[in-house]
């Protein structure tokens, strides 16, 4: 079984989309291990999106992402962060397939409503960085 790090975007919170995140991935078949809501700020910001730090697009996608809560999840179930990144669409929500979360709520390249990890380095990461080891159950 693998683990993904899973999370609703500030404009997917403030839209109500949470439950429908959710329930795609208990339908699915997954098993949330960890859940919470927060504020991500600056300095979170910079650790969870380290690898675009110096892109042109990183000072919008770091005031997006500290812009309002989120809501972080750990998911559980085989092929957990392929499936995940399946599920949630292409990055650029106009190009997402319907059926997707990004192609069904969003026509944004930036506000594209989930998060989800990209690799099993980047899952590890991402939960370590979101969730202490208690939390997960
Ligand atoms: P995420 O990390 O948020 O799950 O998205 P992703 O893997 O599909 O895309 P990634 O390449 O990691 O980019 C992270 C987020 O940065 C914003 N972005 N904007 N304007 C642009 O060209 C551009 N490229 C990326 C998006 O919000 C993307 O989700
Ligand atoms: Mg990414």
């Amino acid at each position: 079984m693998e683990r993904t790090f899973i999370m609703v975007k500030p404009n997917g919170v403030a839209r109500g989309l949470v439950g429908e995140v959710v329930a795609r991935f208990e339908r699915r078949g997954f098993t949330l291990r960890g859940m919470k809501a927060l504020r991500i700020d600056r300095a979170l910001a910079e650790q969870h999106y380290a690898e675009h730090i110096g892109k042109p697009f990183f000072e919008d996608l770091a005031a997006f992402i500290t812009s309002g809560p989120v809501v972080a999840m750990v998911w559980e179930g085989r092929e957990a962060i392929t499936t995940a990144r399946t599920m949630m669409g292409v990055t650029d929500s106009a190009l997402a397939a319907p059926g997707t979360i990004r192609g069904d709520y969003s026509l944004s390249k930036e506000e594209n409503v989930v998060h989800g990890s990209d690799g099993p380095e980047s899952a590890a990461r991402e939960i370590g960085l979101f969730f202490d080891e208690a939390e997960l159950v």
